[in-house]
């Protein structure tokens, strides 16, 4: 479903992505974990058409039967629009819009009004909470409220490919089970996830595969259970 060949990409003089190679097949869920500053937010950003690569190329596939799509070519909003959704790190709600608002924003570029308003039915039921606060201005919920809306915002575009970037992030374990477990569900009805986190342990736990990136570059990639397994990945990342 996507494919990404030999990524390079700059921020500002910085290289920051160094020959980035990863694969993800139609409605598998993928993570991408790694340190502070290894690059995992510029992999997504890439992806959204946010950043432009100086070289490589990400080819994705929106169906089987679909021709290929060059989406280091294309505009973020085409990228959406072909089914790509990115639910941001930090969130990105809009703090004085409702809930409900919120929701609609995710689906700016849709004017199918009976799938949208389905999609919306859908979502406020897989997220009770949200329903239960639709009217209330977004920055009043709870920071996994807030994490459950950029989530919901992500779907109100109907996505093929889901990334996400870092939800667990400042959550408790509590919430962040919860959120897991809806990502989880989210992933069963078909939409295949790219899920960034530094809590690999969540991420392994959570993902069928996962690619390990150090300072910009992939040093490991395999099926989550291998990884969780692995001597180096369980010292670097999974507290010993
Ligand atoms: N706007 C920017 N201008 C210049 N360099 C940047 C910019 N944003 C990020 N970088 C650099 O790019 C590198 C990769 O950053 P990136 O945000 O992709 O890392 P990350 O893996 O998402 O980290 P974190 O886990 O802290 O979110 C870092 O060295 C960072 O300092
Ligand atoms: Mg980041």
């Amino acid at each position: 479903m996507l494919n990404i060949q030999s990524l390079d990409v700059y921020r500002g003089s910085t290289h920051v992505l160094h020959d980035i190679s990863l694969q993800i097949g139609r409605g598998e869920s993928v993570a991408l974990i790694g340190a502070n500053g290894a690059g995992k937010t510029s992999t997504l950003r890439t992806i959204s058409g946010l950043l432009s690569p100086r070289g490589g190329t990400i080819t994705y596939r929106p169906s089987p039967d679909a021709d290929p799509l060059a989406l280091h070519n294309m505009k973020t909003e085409d990228i959406v629009a072909a089914g790509v959704s990115h639910c941001p790190e930090g969130r990105g709600v809009f703090s004085q819009l409702s809930v409900l608002e919120n929701l609609n924003i995710g689906a700016f570029l849709r004017n199918d009004n009976e799938g949208i308003k389905r999609d919306l039915d859908q979502i406020l039921t897989l997220f009770p909470i949200l329903a239960e606060r639709r009217g209330q201005a977004a920055g009043s919920l709870s920071g996994g409220e807030q994490m459950m809306l950029a989530v919901g915002r992500a779907l109100m575009s109907r996505p093929k490919l889901l990334m996400l970037d870092e939800p667990s992030l400042g959550l408790a374990p509590l919430i962040v089970e919860q959120i897991f477990k809806l990502l989880q569900e989210v992933n069963e009805t078909g939409v295949t996830i790219l899920l960034v986190e530094q809590n690999a342990v969540m991420a392994l736990e959570f993902a069928d595969r996962a690619y390990v990136i150090e300072t910009g570059r992939v040093v490991m990639e395999g099926p989550s259970n291998e990884l969780a397994n692995d001597d180096n990945v369980r010292k670097a990342y999974l507290g010993g």
